[in-house]
């Protein structure tokens, strides 16, 4: 049986990717996609959210998330690595959809009790929605499966800053109140996502296989890899966001350690993720490791399937 997900996102390039990945992997159920700001505003992740929707002819339900982060003012969206939109070059033609009226904690406390034991929430930006979900209902992570994010990183730096892995610098007290919470939490992070990389050839070879999905991807990241050049990677982009996908799947292609992961709240090194063993909560699982061509070929033999 399909394992039935969530997916909380901020699309964004590699949200693009995983949303076409669990759309395409007949393993997945996709029961909505809850958004939030990060790599773009609120509304245009709902927006992207819609568009990716569509244009894939997927019919799932799109809940609109928070707008700013739990304590800290907002930031303005990453468009130096996703473009203006979210999507790089690509025209964006207007969703005829609309969001359901349930906002996006509402959507995930209530999709989780009615489904109790069964979903697993797969947060590919900032942790803002979910920290509010166990807000409303402090048993919301027992309703859950689990927890797979992508986010922070133990012993690989930052890519927002030297210390802070973006999902978690945009958000930190919401990062923290979720680890703190006792949640069943899969972390993929920087030191597996960095090391699937994907040069241009990739998503060349991958937009002749699926011209019209494939070919969005294509000309996305594109641009993407602009991105990694202008700062040194020379190698193509990472598969950030699809990784933590297709852990959810297939969690063998990862190897994790457990960790009490807490997170800087202030000062220079705001948003690190620390495994700090005197910290009173639950483990986390942190992938340290990845099967490399296990992700890389899974994700593009699934994407490759879409037309
Ligand atoms: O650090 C990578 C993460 O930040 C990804 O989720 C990407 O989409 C951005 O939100
Ligand atoms: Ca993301």
């Amino acid at each position: 049986m399909a394992t039935k997900l969530i997916i909380d996102t901020d699309p964004g390039i590699d949200d693009a990717m995983a949303i076409f990945y669990a759309i395409a992997n007949p393993e997945i159920d996709i029961l909505g996609l809850t958004t939030v700001f990060g790599n773009v505003t609120t509304p245009q992740a709902t927006r992207n959210a819609l568009f990716l929707l569509e244009v894939a002819n997927a019919n799932v339900p799109v809940s609109s998330g928070l707008h700013q982060p739990r304590s800290l003012p907002s930031f303005p969206p990453s468009s130096n690595v996703h473009g203006d939109e979210g999507f790089g070059p690509l025209q964006l033609i207007e969703p005829k959809g609309e969001p359901i009226t349930e906002n996006a904690p509402e959507f995930l406390v209530r999709t989780a009790k009615e489904h109790s034991g069964e979903i697993i929430l797969c947060a590919i930006g900032p942790l803002t929605n979910v920290a509010a979900a166990i807000d409303i209902d402090p048993d919301f992570c027992q309703n859950l499966k689990g927890i797979v994010v992508m986010g922070g990183s133990l012993a690989v730096g930052g890519n927002i800053t030297a210390a802070a892995e973006a999902n978690i610098y945009h958000d930190p007290h919401a990062a923290e109140h979720v680890f703190k919470y006792g949640c069943n939490i899969t972390l993929v992070g920087l030191d597996v996502t960095d090391q699937v990389i994907c040069p241009r050839q990739y998503f060349k070879e991958l937009a002749v296989e699926s011209p019209h999905i494939g070919g969005i991807l294509n000309e996305m990241t594109d641009f993407y890899i602009n991105f990694y050049e202008s700062i040194g990677k020379i190698n193509g982009c990472s598969l950030h966001d699809p990784s933590a996908l297709v852990a959810c799947v297939n969690r063998e292609f990862f190897k994790s350690t457990p960790h009490k992961l807490r997170v800087v709240l202030s000062g220079d090194r705001i948003g690190e993720t620390i495994s700090d063993k005197n910290c009173a909560r639950a483990n986390v699982d942190v992938c340290i490791d990845v099967n490399v061509s296990g992700v890389k070929d899974n994700f593009f033999s699934n994407v490759a399937k879409l037309n």
